[in-house]
């Protein structure tokens, strides 16, 4: 038997579910009088239809797990393009090692879960995620990519959001990526955070661009993060959340309110909140904590707010596809949150040049 190659298990590729194209709202209305989950997710649809009908309400997007390879890119895109949401609050693995990979002009690829011999995959550089397969050479010119983007950077510390920014000019200079989230928001202006941007691709990136220039260099200031995404909910005053499973950008979106309030700002809670999860509450964690629990901690308010309880693939295009065909966008303003805080960036800048100069 001839030895099997790459090429015999990359072949047919994920493709993206383009939600404009199937209108859910009646499936969506006629769950409201069913029971269990059915209910759950016409409710939560109901609050992001909310959401994006209050006019003072900014929408932060929370996504955990691996939802980007797994077919729900253009979903994020067309929320960007629309007007859906505000700010994203990501881990890295979507946003740079399979929405930036795939920027690139790189796919994923339709794997198996059952019959995949891992031994073999590890030999022929390709990685798994569940049933999907990745050609581990091109996440490396993903890596790579992030290392020059570094190097071209002058030498300081950014936040993710900063970073990121980069990235989509980057795609922008190169004429890749129209299609990409980062690309989409760098031209939207919807700013995306990734509070733990090295555990991803991107890290990669920084351990070589570092050793390479050990005295100077680029750095990710996880702290300007938060601040910058606590700027927004101060500014914002309303917020909802929709978050897609859970994990670290749950917890960052959330605990803006108690730092705004540190700052003396005298803001509401999440006034909207759902989340779509497998994970659920016997083990303390944050991912299955409820929202109701959150209230607790002072963060979102018990009236607007919903747990799923299933996986995002199949709840996604139904509660954003609801929301989408009900079309409250069309009346939504874009707030170009980047503008905002680029402007405070300026500010701090002109305060520093002032200092320096008094030190003279
Ligand atoms: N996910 C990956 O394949 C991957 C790859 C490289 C790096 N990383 C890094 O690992 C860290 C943690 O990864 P994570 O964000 O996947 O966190 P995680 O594994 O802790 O997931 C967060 C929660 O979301 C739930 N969840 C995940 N996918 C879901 C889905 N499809 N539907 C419903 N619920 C779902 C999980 O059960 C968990 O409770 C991040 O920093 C990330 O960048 C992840």
């Amino acid at each position: 038997m001839a030895k099997l190659t790459q090429k015999d298990f990359l072949k047919s590729t994920i493709k993206h579910i383009d939600m404009k194209k199937y209108n859910v709202v009646p499936m969506v209305e006629a769950f409201e009088n069913m029971a269990y989950s059915s209910r759950d997710l016409a409710r939560a649809s109901k609050i992001y239809h909310q959401m994006l009908s209050d006019k003072n309400c900014s929408v932060i997007l929370c996504i955990a797990g691996s939802l980007i390879s797994a077919g729900l890119k253009k979903i994020i895109v067309d929320m960007i393009q629309n007007k859906m949401v505000d700010a994203i609050v990501s881990n890295g693995a979507n946003i740079v090692d399979q929405d930036f990979f795939e920027a690139l002009g790189y796919k994923h690829y339709l794997g198996s879960q059952h019959n995949a011999d891992d031994n073999l995959l590890r030999d022929l550089h390709i990685d798994r995620i569940y049933d999907t397969y990745i050609n581990e050479d091109e996440l490396k010119v993903c890596d790579e990519t992030v290392h020059k983007i570094c190097n071209a950077l002058e030498p300081r510390p950014y936040s993710s959001r900063e970073f990121i920014w980069e990235m989509g000019k980057w795609l922008e200079k190169n004429k890749k990526g129209k299609d990409s989230v980062v690309y989409n928001a760098y031209k939207y202006g919807v700013p995306i955070f990734v509070p733990a941007f090295s555990d991803c691709s991107a890290g990669f990136g920084f351990v070589a661009h570092q050793t390479e220039r050990p005295t100077a260099h680029v750095t990710i200031d996880s702290a300007k993060d938060f601040l910058e995404l606590t700027k927004i909910k101060i500014k914002a005053k309303e917020t909802g959340l929709m978050m897609f499973s859970g994990g670290v950008p749950k917890n960052f979106a959330q605990d803006t309110v108690v730092a705004a309030e540190i700052l003396g700002a005298e803001i509401p809670m999440h006034k909207y909140a759902v989340q779509i999860t497998v994970a659920d509450e016997r083990d303390g964690a944050l991912s299955g904590s409820t929202l109701k629990e959150a209230s607790s901690w002072g963060k979102v308010s018990t009236a607007l707010e919903q747990m799923v309880y299933g996986e995002c693939t199949t709840l996604i295009p139904l509660i954003i596809g609801y929301a989408y065909h009900k079309g409250a966008w069309k009346k939504r303003k874009a707030t170009n949150y980047v503008k905002f805080l680029q402007d405070e960036d300026k500010k701090i800048a002109a305060l520093k040049a002032k200092e320096n100069k008094a030190k003279k």
